[in-house]
């Protein structure tokens, strides 16, 4: 399903900040050598995620599906001198390719990356956290949204990505996927929370924006 018309898109590519030359080769390394190279946010989201991470002014940051780097490399533009943003992936076999593209983005002494399994590494840091970017499997939204709300400040903030999961959030019940279930069970809980406010913005396959009161 197509989300956002392709010449909508096309526009809004256009009025975003072009990549820098880091994050375009970032970009076409994964796509050349990596699978699922869509995972990658991207050029419109990225500059989102700098945009926050600039507006927010992160201490510490939490990352959830590291993948290859690009939206940990986004977010940690905005990081105080003192910052460090945690990023969490349990394929080991994409450590070496983040860890050339952190150094190239000149932030690689406030990157810190975890291999592991999402749950058990958030339980294991004793941060707390101003801004959580939640992008691993979309089963574990839900636990990782109970996990680190305890960690995260009052006033701070949660991105949920892929909410719209290609559009199948949409459909009848009995149509959806498992992971697109699994993204309508997790916008649920979030509305039925008082403690937080949110809104879900239609960037690229969705981001649900939350704000701990
Ligand atoms: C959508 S990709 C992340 C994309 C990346 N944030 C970006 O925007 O460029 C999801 C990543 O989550 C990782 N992942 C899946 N299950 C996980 C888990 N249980 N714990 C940690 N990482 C997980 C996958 O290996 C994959 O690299």
């Amino acid at each position: 399903m197509e989300l956002i018309p392709a010449a909508v898109e096309a526009y809004s590519e256009k009025y975003t900040s072009p990549e820098s030359e880091v994050m375009y080769k970032l970009n076409r390394e994964t796509h050349l050598k990596v699978e699922l190279p869509h995972m990658l946010s991207g050029q419109v989201q990225g500059q989102f995620l700098r945009m926050v991470s600039y507006m927010v002014r992160p201490r510490r940051i939490l990352e959830l599906g590291t993948y290859t780097g690009y939206s940990a490399i986004c977010l940690s533009a905005g990081l105080t001198p003192d910052g460090i943003l945690h990023t969490v992936d349990v394929n080991e076999e994409l450590e070496t390719l983040c860890q050339k593209y952190f150094e190239a983005s000149g932030n690689a002494h406030k990157i810190k990356m975890h291999i592991g399994k999402a749950a058990e590494i958030i339980e294991q840091l004793d941060e707390v956290f101003d801004l959580v970017f939640i992008d691993a499997d979309k089963a574990g939204y839900e636990q990782y949204y109970d996990l680190v709300w305890e960690k995260l400040r009052p006033g701070g903030f949660i991105l949920a990505d892929n909410v719209l999961y290609h559009g199948q959030v949409l459909l009848p019940e009995s149509e959806r996927g498992r992971q697109a279930k699994a993204m309508v069970d997790f916008c649920e809980k979030v509305l039925a929370d008082d403690r937080a406010e949110q809104v879900l913005l239609t960037i690229r396959d969705g981001v649900l924006m939350i704000r701990k009161k």
